[in-house]
């Protein structure tokens, strides 16, 4: 089962994202998303939750961010983070996750969805790295930074710098 997390949700989710990305990122990512949780900017998130046998195996997060183009600002979200407990990877749940959770953000009228992460992954679900849109910091991996467009040709018309959640600022996420 796919189903939006709430707050009794929390512990476990960043439980969660500690088991999934190890020791060396794990403390890090659900920090992330702890103080995500606290950021009123970055509300309304979209947050969802694979349930198995009542134990929760993934979660994925969407943030809103938006671009300020000189005729006008564009809204969207950025994935980040998604995680599958090891005993869980490689089932298609990750994907299913993904595929959830893109529906949810254009059901909230988003133009984009912007990620930044693998694209052997996020190119199967659809994410380009064909885009303009800026990191809203210096990129470590440059390689990893793409888009998603909702609406056909908008991202040629797309560019500016990426204004994302306060939570994000830290040069670490990028
Ligand atoms: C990345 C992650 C979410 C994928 O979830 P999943 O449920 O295992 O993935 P799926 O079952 O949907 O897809 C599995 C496929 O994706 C590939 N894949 C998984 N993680 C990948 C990665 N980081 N980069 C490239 N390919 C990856 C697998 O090799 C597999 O390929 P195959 O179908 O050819 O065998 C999961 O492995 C995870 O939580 N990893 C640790 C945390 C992490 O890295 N999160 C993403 C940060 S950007």
């Amino acid at each position: 089962m796919i189903r939006p997390s709430n707050t009794l949700d929390t512990p476990s989710i960043l439980q969660l994202h500690r088991a999934a990305f190890g020791e060396a990122e794990g403390d890090s990512v659900a920090n992330l998303v702890r103080l995500l949780y606290q950021d009123s900017s970055a509300k309304p998130w979209v947050s969802l939750v694979k349930e198995i046998e009542s134990k929760l195996i993934g979660h994925i997060l969407f943030t809103p961010v938006s671009v300020k183009t000189q005729s006008q600002p564009y809204r969207g979200f950025m994935l980040s983070p998604l995680a599958i407990v090891p005993d869980f990877q490689k089932q298609g749940f990750g994907s299913e996750l993904i595929e959830c959770g893109l529906n949810e953000v254009q059901q909230a009228q988003a133009d984009f969805a912007v990620v930044y992460g693998n694209p052997d992954y996020y190119g199967r679900a659809g994410f380009v790295r064909e885009h303009r849109i800026e990191a809203p910091q210096k990129l470590a991996r440059p390689y990893g930074w793409q888009a998603m467009e909702f609406k056909e040709g908008l991202l040629e018309k797309l560019y500016g710098k990426l204004l994302c959640p306060r939570s994000f600022d830290a040069p670490e996420y990028w």
